[in-house]
């Protein structure tokens, strides 16, 4: 199987064009298999638009949302239009339209490889510890300049339309994650999660914002859940908009993001797309 894997493509900071480029890409690849591993869009048309375009561009388009896409305005969170509601109702209403498979919502098996993915959430367990930041920081986002936006805009209500903290929510996506693995039945699987499971996907940078910032990149006890399964062979990340490839054992651990224009160090959208657009053979 030729599986092409990329994240974070943010088409609504980056634009069409750089969906056509990855379109292009994932076709010159060879896809039989393109992976997205979250953060496309916040706005659901251009979600949908993206969905269309990448999915008729390769047979088989698999996803799981980036924080971004569960994102949505205090007031539509308080119409309903909530983290939970984007997650569960709306992505993959989305998905279903464009002939999209939501790996949030079930695993699927293509060309005897498993495919299991989850969102994910942070915990906060990837903090830097050095750093003297107090609690209150974490709880509201604020901190050394910095505004980490999940704490505006992803929302996720308890039944009685509390918040839930995010070590919850974490929990609550890393037990999907384990039923998705439970029920696959392949003997190979990738396991997809947007936020970082791994310590050695972080990145350790000297500012003190960027060192906050560091707590809202992953949850490691996902890494426990997908290395507690042998039969896991690939684990695609996104979020955090610096690349790494890694292996431990038998498990290779992948993340390949695109991120902003910004963040390109001057290469031009094709170089930057070819880069983070990636073919694994499996
Ligand atoms: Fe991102
Ligand atoms: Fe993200």
């Amino acid at each position: 199987m030729r599986l092409v894997v990329t994240s974070d493509i943010h088409i609504d900071k980056n634009g069409s064009d750089v969906c056509q480029l990855i379109a292009a890409r994932a076709q010159e690849l060879g896809a039989d298999v393109l992976l997205l591993a979250g953060d496309v869009a916040t706005s659901p048309t251009v979600l949908l638009q993206t969905f269309l375009t990448l999915r008729a561009a390769v047979p088989h388009l698999l996803y799981v949302a980036g924080n971004h896409d569960v994102w949505s305005h205090p007031e539509m969170q308080a119409k309903g239009q909530h983290a939970w509601w984007r997650l569960d109702t709306l992505l993959p209403a989305l998905c279903a339209e464009a002939g999209v498979h939501n790996l949030d919502v079930a695993p699927i098996e293509l060309g005897g490889v498993g495919f299991a993915g989850t969102l994910g959430w942070w915990d906060l367990s990837t903090r830097d510890a050095s750093l003297d930041a107090p609690p209150e920081a974490y709880r509201t986002g604020q901190f050394a300049g910095l505004r980490w936006m999940d704490h505006t805009y992803a929302h996720f209500p308890d039944a009685d339309g509390r918040a839930q903290a995010p070590e919850t929510v974490a929990a609550i996506l890393r037990g999907r994650l384990a039923a998705q693995l439970q029920r696959c039945t392949a003997e190979r699987i990738v396991a997809v999660t947007h936020m970082v499971a791994f310590a050695e996907q972080l990145h350790h940078k000297s500012h003190p914002g960027w060192r906050f910032a560091q707590a809202f990149i992953g949850h490691l006890a996902l890494g426990e859940v997908i290395a507690a399964d042998p039969r896991v062979r690939l684990a695609v990340a996104g979020h955090t908009h610096i690349g790494s490839d890694f292996s431990r054992g038998g498990l290779r651990a992948l993340c390949t993001p695109l991120g902003y224009q910004r963040e390109w160090q001057g290469r031009s959208t094709a170089e930057a797309v070819n880069r983070a657009v990636v073919l694994v053979e499996l």
